[in-house]
């Protein structure tokens, strides 16, 4: 349906010879530029001088295109402004956002950057599609480099009510910049609304409803809104559950198997409510101390952005959460509690998530979760699991059937817990059957082509 060819651009681009196991946004990259004559514009993962060039690397059908940028600037725009004020605002953790003189003059210099190279291989008939929170200036960047053809955002984060928004000294150069795309997806109708709301608030704007999302006019321009809530490819998932076990997860599973045995796989992100989820599982250990023999809850929790200050402070915080279950309920051969600080690649993940009996994904703020329709994805469906899930995942908002908990109530986390743990075969199986059709609904695919019908119409 594209005249031209799909020019997707984030801030990380993965590279299938790398290896590295990708996330969520990575996964539907590709997908998406699978056959659409696909470029993938993004960092390098150096740090060369400033005023580098593209490099040009091709896979497949998709060609790479990647930039170093100098180390400094690439600190205050990542570290900095994009990880330091944008994502904790986002979260709505205004508490949590450090602003250094500077970070936002980089961010707008790599932001830049990228327009100068996308418009230098821009071509009338492209689809420039952007992603995330690190570009939200990008498309008038291109603009002023005459780029005309459709610019689509997708915001792969919550976005804040407009008073937590309006915090940002930044708060009108942003919202005017985002009124040059033609068309942003958002990950929910909440978020929808509050952008809506947003841009035409701090534009003087106008807001119509539209193409089951938002019209709105604002600073001149006209914008699309709409929620296109992502999802995962449960094929991707059955191939990976089609692979051996990796041994160590393996050796988990057996040593487990007649145990209640609880998964929780996130970023060590603060966003991610690992603090609250450890409390309610001391919660309810305490409970019933014996059950300390008959549970095992693993928390995989690779460690991110480390050079900010607010994820060492939440590591030291989740490490003695830890330590003191372990401490207090575990034996000498053995722990109701596994602490993961590392990655564990997909295959491990597929096959913990597919042999756990219940999922803890209870984040303080999310915009989707994977994580969630990844484990229903994985579940056998004669004999699922159960699925906890925050109501402030992106995820909840259609995800209604699993037991919806608000992270700030630990006792209400752990009667969940103890609810999981009795619930009834019957009760699992249409729990399950709801749950996976919105896995199918907005499997990865349907979600590009929800993303790609917008552009046509843009
Ligand atoms: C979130 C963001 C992505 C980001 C990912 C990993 O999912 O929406 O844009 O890539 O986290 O974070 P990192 O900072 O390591 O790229």
């Amino acid at each position: 349906v594209l005249e031209g060819r799909l020019i997707a651009v984030s801030n990380r681009v993965s590279r299938p010879a790398k290896g590295a196991s990708p996330g969520g946004l990575a996964q539907a990259l590709s997908e998406a530029l699978r056959g659409a004559q696909g470029m993938w514009i993004g960092w390098s993962g150096d740090h060369g001088e400033s005023g580098a060039e593209l490099e040009l690397e091709k896979h497949g059908d998709i060609t790479f295109g990647l930039l170093d940028i100098e180390a400094t600037t690439f600190h205050r725009y990542y570290e900095g402004y994009a990880n330091s004020v944008l994502w904790p605002l986002f979260h709505s953790r205004a508490e949590l956002v450090e602003r250094t003189t500077g970070d936002f003059a980089a961010y707008t210099e790599v932001n830049a950057a990228f327009a100068d190279q996308v418009a230098a291989i821009a071509q009338p008939n492209d689809i420039i599609w952007v992603h995330d929170y690190h570009f939200l200036i990008l498309a008038e960047a291109l603009r002023e480099r005459g780029v005309d053809g459709t610019i689509g955002l997708f915001l792969h984060i919550p976005f804040p009510p407009l008073e937590i928004f309006r915090r940002l000294p930044e708060a009108r150069t942003i919202v005017r910049a985002l009124a040059a795309y033609d068309t942003i997806g958002v990950q929910t109708r909440r978020d929808a609304a509050r952008l809506a709301e947003c841009m035409a608030a701090i534009g003087e704007g106008a807001i119509r409803t539209a193409r089951g999302g938002f019209r709105v006019d604002t600073f001149g321009e006209t914008v699309h809104i709409a929620a296109k809530p992502i999802g995962t490819q449960p094929e991707e998932i059955r191939a990976s559950l089609a692979k051996p076990r990796p041994p160590e997860v393996d050796a988990y599973l057996r040593m487990t198997a007649d145990r209640l045995t609880l998964i929780g796989v996130d970023r060590l992100d603060y966003s991610k409510g690992i603090p609250n989820r450890l409390r309610a599982f001391e919660r309810y250990l305490r409970a019933d101390p014996s059950r300390a023999a008959t549970t095992i809850f693993t928390q995989i929790a690779p460690l991110t952005r480390e050079g900010v200050a607010a994820y060492g402070a939440v590591r030291q915080e989740v490490e003695r959460l830890a330590g003191r279950i372990i401490g207090q309920f575990g034996g000498f051969a053995a722990s109701p509690l596994s602490l993961l600080t590392r990655p564990v690649d997909r295959v491990g993940v597929a096959h913990l998530l597919a042999g756990s009996d219940v999922a803890m994904v209870t984040p303080l703020a999310d915009g989707m979760n994977l994580v969630a329709k990844e484990y229903v994805a994985a579940q056998d469906p004669n004999d699922p699991g159960v699925l906890i899930l925050s109501r402030y995942a992106g995820a909840a908002e259609d995800m209604t059937d699993a037991l919806i908990v608000d992270p700030a109530d630990i006792e209400g986390m752990a009667r969940a817990i103890e609810a999981a743990r009795l619930m009834p075969k019957g009760e699992r199986r249409e729990r399950y059957r709801s749950l996976m059709g919105v896995v199918e609904r907005t499997r990865i695919d349907r979600w590009i082509d929800a993303c790609m019908k917008d552009f046509v119409a843009a």
